[in-house]
């Protein structure tokens, strides 16, 4: 099996006109009115070739765009890349994280295997180097994947690593590219796990496959132990949630638990617990799915993925702070065995829950795992899950829904957002929506009415978070990136990765601050 591609990022000092590099990258603003130090000195080597371009308009800066300029003897590189960065008064980290994507995505296509980014001035004023460079190395890693692993014949190949350099000839400025570079370097690698593992189809990874990758993560990574529930033992605790959900596969369910404990002292912070469903192909079971995009629902296991790898950047990141990663993970199967609609369950919180649909099975599987956390005191739950096509419905393909019990909490999620540029928004998930998942003939049903599933589905699972302090965000419509974008191939986004260790980094951070 093909490995993913290896990407290599380090700081350099040095002259950005002396680099020996594949591809030098640099940014131009769109409403720029002269070019920058960087791309001045550039274009006097070259001949005014920059300036010819946009004189001519062939590149005008804009947001997601790129022109090439071949190098010549004047400079070390092979090739500059100008990329757009739009509006200067626009400008945030994300803009540079994209922008290197869709370079790194660029030099993949054209199999460049190193390259480098020289710094622009006006972003260095605005935004902290060591930001930059984490979202440099963000983007480096994200737009540079390729999942490819199965692929055995290939028209011309593709390169295997890329070697990617973040300069300046600044040496204060270059410890901090450091520090926040190894950051980006391990935000980035947990992305593209979560993409890999998420990819694998549903014959690859079924739950007791998951627990096995789930095991070798832990033993390979400093600070992680992980516990597997089978389908016996979450019987004896009566999860009879997941248990249903499972009980149409030959592949059985697994409870899945991973907990970082981290070195020394940890001060007064929350124990955080992180719920991820992990459904590892939803087929709809008895309330069977329409066979189009079905495939897509091997995807249905993201929310969970995107937890492990918020956990293993976590542990790798060293944060001082306690954390669980819950992961129940199901296949959702049609058979002899499944659960059926009209069936009544008793979930692991003693809660009976009659079935109506089985297609909504995420928040069966959910409400054990919320259950869960509570019994182990955990301060603060966050569940990930792509739960509901409301959501899709409502919010499209751009943000996650974000509900939740708690101003604070909702608060710091969206700024970890507004940072991670993964996007949420606020959906209600009040009484009203609880008071239409009453069933006559258990305590709830697991569907609501024909509006506003997106806002039933949470306000069931708000029930089973009892009184601690929750959030619960539905990435059914980000999960997918259903076409290429220039700063990514299709396919799993790993959406939940950046925003959770934001909101983690961040909690961390402030506590320092105090
Ligand atoms: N996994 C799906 C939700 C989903 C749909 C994710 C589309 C990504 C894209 C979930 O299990 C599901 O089937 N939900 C049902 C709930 C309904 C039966 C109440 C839905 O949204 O249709
Ligand atoms: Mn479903
Ligand atoms: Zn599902």
């Amino acid at each position: 099996m093909k490995r993913i591609i290896d990407v290599v990022l380090k700081t350099g000092k040095m002259h950005f006109a002396e680099c020996k590099t594949q591809m030098l990258v640099v940014g131009h603003f769109s409403d720029a009115k002269r070019l920058d130090v960087v791309n001045r000195e550039l274009d006097s080597r070259l001949g005014g070739a920059i300036e010819q371009i946009i004189k001519l308009g062939d590149f005008k800066g804009k947001e997601g765009t790129i022109a090439v300029v071949y190098g010549n003897e004047q400079i070390g590189a092979e090739r500059v890349l100008l990329v757009g960065l739009g509006e200067q008064k626009k400008a945030t980290i994300d803009i540079i994280r994209k922008a290197a994507a869709l370079a790194a995505n660029k030099a993949v296509g054209m199999k460049v295997k190193t390259m480098a980014f020289a710094l622009h001035r006006a972003f260095g004023a605005k935004f902290d180097s060591g930001l930059l460079a984490q979202a440099i190395a963000e983007g480096a890693h994200y737009g540079s994947f390729r999942y490819d692993e199965y692929v055995t014949s290939e028209e011309d190949g593709r390169t295997d690593s890329l070697t990617v350099e973040v300069i300046d000839n600044d040496t204060p400025k270059a410890k901090r590219l450091e520090s926040g570079l190894s950051r980006g370097i391990i935000i980035g690698k947990a992305q593209s796990y979560a993409r890999t593992v998420a990819s694998r189809p549903g014959n690859v990874i079924n739950p007791p496959a998951l627990a096995e990758e789930v095991n070798k993560l832990a033993r390979g990574t400093s600070g992680l132990s992980c516990t597997v529930l089978d389908d016996k033992q979450m019987a004896k605790l009566g999860m009879g949630g997941i248990l249903a959900v499972g009980s149409g596969s030959k592949t059985p369910p697994r409870f899945i638990v991973v907990r970082y404990t981290p070195k020394g002292k940890i001060g007064k912070l929350p124990t955080v617990a992180l719920i991820g469903k992990a459904i590892t192909f939803d087929s709809g079971g008895i309330s069977i799915k329409p066979a189009q995009n079905m495939e897509q629902m091997k995807l249905d296991k993201s929310g969970g993925i995107a937890v492990l790898a918020t956990v293993k950047a976590a542990a790798e990141l060293k944060l001082p702070i306690n954390l669980y990663a819950i992961v129940p993970a199901a296949e959702n199967m049609p058979s002899g065995t499944s659960y059926r609609p009209g069936d009544i369950v008793t979930t692991y919180s003693g809660k009976t829950v009659e079935i109506q649909n089985t297609d909504a099975e995420g928040r069966m599987i959910l409400c054990d795992a919320l259950h869960y956390a509570v019994k182990q005191n955990c301060d603060v739950i966050i569940d990930i899950a792509t739960l509901t096509g409301s959501c899709m419905v409502a919010l499209g393909t751009y943000m996650a829904g974000l509900m939740g019990n708690d101003e604070q909490l909702s608060r710091n999620i969206e700024k970890a957002a507004q940072i991670s540029g993964e996007k949420v928004w606020r959906l209600p998930c009040g009484d009203e929506y609880a008071e239409e998942m009453k069933s006559k003939i258990a305590d709830l049903k697991n569907t609501g009415s024909k509006w506003g599933g997106a806002c039933t589905a949470a306000a069931f699972l708000r029930q089973f978070a009892s009184e601690k302090k929750w959030a619960h965000l539905d990435i059914a419509g980000v999960d997918y990136i259903e076409k290429p974008t220039g700063s990514s191939t299709e396919g799993a986004s790993a959406f939940g990765v950046r925003l959770l260790t934001t909101y983690l980094i961040n909690l961390v951070d402030k506590k320092g601050k105090k």
